[in-house]
């Protein structure tokens, strides 16, 4: 029987995953992974692109391959259940994207508001490696390899979907149908969309140094809860608190659930009372930091216990990654294949193509 779904997703090794990647991405993966309603799952390190913009520091992105697939194992991804693999090594994806780089035009590119916003925050200005700019193309590349239908990622990614799209929609136009179009699929909640960092910045991020880390201690987690933006104007207990902009509420609302008060703070019944409560006033930020560790503290701290076991054999985790990498070149190479078909460039094995013009030069 065929669901026909497909999932893939990826993230870039250039530094550990961080909580903003769980709630945005990371949870409902494994959650996806889980219920089993897909035909095939792939999960990939995007260490090609990663080196897009990061030539000069290869070593940083080779260090960051095994922190991130330490990352998947410890939050549950299975390698029995998705395919785990490294970008780099299918040079089927290089193919790919170069056929697909004469589908997108430069000005297409220029307007992907993924690659402005990034070009801006590294300062390439007007030296951009042609290699980040195209990016897109390759990620669609990722994307249609796999015949993925589902994919899913943040917020930010929505252009490169829309791209991809695009990309594939194009393909099927003048080849024929051979690819297929991805779909994203997003957060349902809006704070999962984009946690900001714990200083209240609009986004976390490794370079501004707010992030909570998956494999963060114990002892940094709560560290970094208790010194997290709240409310500026909640000066004593007794004033009034606001939730907008709010960081230790925007964090609740990614992962508070219901039976955390029945374990944490049975004083209320729903995160709806909690914010009743701190809005009157009456209510300090200690003690809802102190809600919000415990609730980050159950969740991470399994995480954490399973990195640790994972750590003990690396090799392993190589072999895992090697097995992954192998399946999945299996599944580009076959698409590929059916890619050149439908471009015309399967000469070897196109024997009507070679009677055809035997016949023609005989005459
Ligand atoms: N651009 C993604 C990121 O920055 C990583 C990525 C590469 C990806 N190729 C992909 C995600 C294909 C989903 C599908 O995290």
């Amino acid at each position: 029987m065929t669901k026909n779904k497909i999932i893939l997703t990826g993230d870039r090794p250039t530094g550990r995953l961080h909580i903003g990647h769980f709630v945005g991405s990371l949870r409902r993966r494994v959650q996806l992974q889980n219920e089993g309603d897909y035909d095939k799952m792939f999960v990939f390190i995007a260490d090609a692109q990663a080196l897009t913009d990061n030539v000069d520091n290869p070593e940083k992105v080779r260090q960051n391959v095994i922190e991130v697939a330490l990352d998947y194992l410890s939050v549950g991804l299975d390698p029995e259940k998705c395919t785990i693999f490294i970008q780099s090594q299918i040079p089927e994806l290089c193919e790919l994207s170069f056929y697909f780089m004469n589908m997108v035009t430069v000005s297409r590119l220029q307007r992907n508001p993924t690659v402005k916003t990034e070009i801006a925050m590294r300062g390439f200005d007007s030296s951009i490696p042609v290699g980040f700019f195209t990016y897109p193309v390759s990620q669609t590349a990722d994307i249609a390899a796999f015949k993925a239908t589902t994919v899913p990622v943040g917020e930010d990614q929505r252009p490169m979907l829309e791209q991809a799209t695009e990309i594939v929609r194009r393909f099927n136009f003048i080849y024929g149908d051979t690819l297929v179009e991805p779909n994203i699929l997003l957060p349902d909640n809006a704070a999962c969309l984009r946690l900001p960092g714990t200083d209240g910045k609009a986004k976390m991020s490794k370079s501004l140094g707010n992030c909570i880390y998956l494999s963060d201690t114990a002892a940094e987690l709560k560290k970094k809860v208790k010194s997290m933006f709240t409310d500026p104007l909640h000066l004593r207990v007794e004033d009034p608190g606001h939730l907008e902009g709010n960081t230790v509420f925007t964090y609740l609302d990614a992962f508070c659930e219901p039976h955390h008060f029945a374990e944490f703070w049975p004083e209320y019944e729903s995160l709806d009372a909690l914010k009743e409560h701190y809005t009157r006033g009456g209510l300090g930020d200690g003690k809802v930091k102190q809600f919000l560790l415990n609730i980050l503290e159950s969740t991470l701290a399994p995480i954490r216990e399973r990195r640790k076991e994972f750590e003990k054999d690396i090799p392993a985790v190589y072999e895992m990654l090697r097995r992954g990498t192998e399946e999945a070149r299996a599944v580009a190479a076959q698409t590929l294949d059916e890619v050149r078909r439908a471009m015309k460039i399967n000469y070897f094995d196109d024997e009507a193509l070679i009677a055809e013009q035997a016949k023609r030069f005989a005459q």
